[in-house]
C-alpha cells in the first residue's frame, strides 16, 4: 500500500497535510511509517495561509471523504494544524517542522499551545515527530482494527528484537 500523494477519487484512512513542498521530507517519515504499516493515506500539500480555502473545502469534507485521522506538519508561525482541528471533529495530529530559524521550537510552540476548546495533538519537531504521528495513528485505528493492532505489535517486537545490549564501532 503506497502513499498517495495526488488527489484521487479514492478513500484513505489518514491524510497527512503539510504546509509546503519544503516539509515534504520531513513529513514523508509519517508516509513512509503508515505505508510500512499497511494503513491507507494521501499526502497533500495545503497551506492555512497561502491556499486557505483548500483547507477549508478540505477539512470541511474530511470526514464525509472517509479520512478517520489527520496528521499535519508545519513550519514558522505553525497554524496548519490548528486551523485544520478548527474545521473538523477528527482527531489532527500536528507536527513542527524545522525551518531557515529557531530550530522549530516556533512551530513547536504555534502547534501545542492550542487554546482550549480545539485540541491538537502535538508530535515532537521534525522526522521523528511524524513518524511518532503515524505510530500514534496507527495505534487509534488499531483499538478497532484488529489486523492493524496484530502489524503494530509486530513492528514493536521487531524493534524490541533489534535492539542491542552492546555498543559496536
Ligand atoms: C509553512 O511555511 C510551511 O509549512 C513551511 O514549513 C514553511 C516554509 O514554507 P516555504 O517557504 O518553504 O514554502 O507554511
Amino acid at each position: 500500500m503506497t502513499t498517495q500523494t495526488t488527489p484521487q477519487n479514492q478513500s484513505f484512512d489518514v491524510a497527512t497535510l503539510m504546509g509546503s513542498q519544503s516539509d515534504w521530507p520531513i513529513m514523508k517519515a509519517a508516509a513512509d511509517m503508515l505505508d510500512a504499516l499497511g494503513i491507507s493515506n494521501q499526502a497533500r500539500i495545503i497551506s492555512a495561509h497561502r491556499t486557505p480555502e483548500k483547507l477549508r473545502d478540505f477539512a470541511l469534507s474530511a470526514r464525509d471523504n472517509g479520512f478517520k485521522i489527520i496528521i499535519a506538519g508545519a513550519g514558522g508561525a505553525a497554524h496548519l494544524p490548528g486551523v485544520t482541528a478548527s474545521m473538523t471533529l477528527l482527531p489532527v495530529l500536528g507536527v513542527p517542522v524545522a525551518g531557515q530559524s529557531l530550530s522549530g521550537q516556533d512551530a513547536l510552540y504555534s502547534i501545542v499551545q492550542m487554546p482550549g476548546g480545539i485540541p491538537v495533538g502535538c508530535m515532537g519537531i521534525g522526522a521523528a515527530g511524524a513518524k511518532n504521528a503515524a505510530l500514534l495513528a496507527a495505534a487509534m485505528l488499531a483499538t478497532t482494527d484488529e489486523t492493524l493492532h496484530v502489524r503494530l505489535q509486530a513492528f514493536r517486537d521487531d524493534m524490541v528484537a533489534n535492539a542491542k545490549d552492546v555498543p559496536v564501532d
